[in-house]
């Protein structure tokens, strides 16, 4: 990966009218349950990012045929449930933790061995937390000291269906428990501690696979099929996010962001911006693929610090780094508690925003779950992204009222899951060159 470094600042009031990429969660899925259905499936409105991009090649080396017949659009040739084909070589998933979590679960029950790598980032995050609910189905994922990638998983392993409460919130090894179980000999049955977003189980049932679900639990059994459907991936709620801060931040900003994805999983955001004073109006526009979508007006408030329920924290979980932003603009105490999984994301985000903010000088204690950060103003300086893309874009918003220039550094991975996000920002009135 090459490096790249942003200069951002002097931004002015955010005025225009934008679409925001396809949703990654959603197009990962997509994609996935494409390649396993009894024929050809269409995908519109994928991810154009690095992640989404890494899972696609992922099944085309496992033999199917899929074409991209205009960008952000898929053609998938799903191969069925038995269908995929063994390839020697190691499967890279890139920087996605969604990627390597999910095909650890789909390729424990396959009829072949498969090695899943990642980049430096992704090869430091905790994958136990995918090996040991596989084991306990009878499944073998063997992996570096400390449960981390690479990832050699065994196949021909005859799978069973298990109960399983998850130790933590994580759509992701849900949706990995899942998949397997898709493979398993009866009924596989998930608890989470709080719900998470719903993805795997809205699209199994619309790709026609039986699967009973509710708010935090799941149920579904192996040897049935899947039929191609049509998918339409909504915008990510989660790319949407910088742009309700930055508008929201920015005196005289008036910005429509047009149809997102609206899963209630996925906004808890909104509920905290709003708690904090923010005026964003939401005019629901129909569903696509399955997902309730909503034109979002969001025009310039004075945000005011809150304690972030706990409650919210799975709702909103990718949407911190940006939260960190708003907060230390806000007037007062924001408190946020109950949050150490981001301790384990593409970088310890708690960690990388307080440090970045630090150096524009807000003031922010970091506890072990979150952290307390007073709101104020900001100065110019150096800030690090650390390759996560989340960090870049959500500093990006931050340095938009710092009273002088940021050099934001390290944000070539900003292309994992919002590709293009400069041009569009600067296109609303963001201070960003490259
Ligand atoms: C995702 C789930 C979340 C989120 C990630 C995408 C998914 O991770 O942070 O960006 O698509 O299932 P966890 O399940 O690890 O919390």
């Amino acid at each position: 990966m090459s490096t790249l470094d942003w200069r951002a600042g002097a931004g002015s009031a955010l005025i225009g009218e934008i679409a925001v990429p396809g949703d990654k969660s959603v197009s990962h899925r997509a994609v996935m349950f494409a390649s396993l259905a009894d024929g050809e499936s269409q995908v519109q409105g994928f991810l154009e990012g690095e992640d989404t991009r890494a899972t696609a090649a992922i099944f085309t080396r496992l033999g199917v045929g899929i074409d991209a017949s205009a960008p952000g659009s898929r053609v998938v040739r799903g191969v069925g449930i038995d269908g995929l084909q063994a390839c020697a070589d190691a499967l890279d998933c890139g920087n996605a933790g969604t990627g390597m979590r999910l095909l650890a679960g789909l390729l424990a029950g396959q009829r072949f061995d498969s090695v899943l790598i990642g980049d430096a980032s992704l090869s430091k995050r905790p994958m136990a937390r995918v090996i040991a609910p596989i084991a306990s189905m009878g499944g073998l994922i063997e992996s570096e000291p400390g449960g981390l990638p690479p990832l050699r998983i065994h196949g021909g392993r005859a799978l069973r269906g298990i109960e399983y409460t998850l130790p933590v919130a994580s759509a992701q090894v849900k949706s990995a428990v899942l998949l397997a179980g898709l493979y398993a000999d009866g009924e596989t049955v998930i608890h989470e501690p709080h719900p998470t977003r719903d993805y795997t189980e809205r699209m199994l049932q619309a790709f026609g696979w039986p699967i009973a679900f509710g708010a935090g639990w799941a149920r579904v059994s192996g040897g049935h099929r899947l039929h191609p459907v049509e998918v339409r991936v909504p915008a990510d709620f989660s790319s949407a996010a910088f742009f309700l801060v930055a508008a929201s931040v920015m005196p005289g900003s008036d910005l429509l962001l047009r149809a997102v994805g609206m899963n209630p999983r996925r906004t808890g955001l909104l509920t905290v911006l709003r708690a904090m004073g923010a005026d964003i109006v939401e005019t629901p526009c129909g569903e696509q693929g399955g997902e309730p979508v909503a034109d979002l007006r969001v025009r310039h408030a004075r945000l005011r610090g809150i304690a972030v329920p706990e409650a919210c924290v799975p709702d909103m979980i990718d949407e911190f780094p940006v939260l960190f932003a708003a907060a230390a603009l806000a007037e007062g105490a924001t408190v946020v508690t109950g949050a150490a999984e981001l301790r384990v994301k593409e970088s310890d985000r708690i960690a990388t925003m307080a440090n970045g903010l630090r150096a524009l000088g807000a003031r922010i204690d970091e506890t072990p779950d979150g952290a307390v950060i007073h709101g104020g103003s900001l100065h110019g300086g150096d800030v690090h992204a650390h390759g996560d893309h989340r960090i870049a874009m959500a500093l990006v918003v931050a340095a938009q009222r710092a009273s002088g220039e940021v050099r934001v550094v390290d944000c070539a991975n900003v292309a994992t899951s919002f590709p293009g996000f400069d041009d569009l920002a600067r296109s609303v009135g963001f201070g960003l060159r490259g």
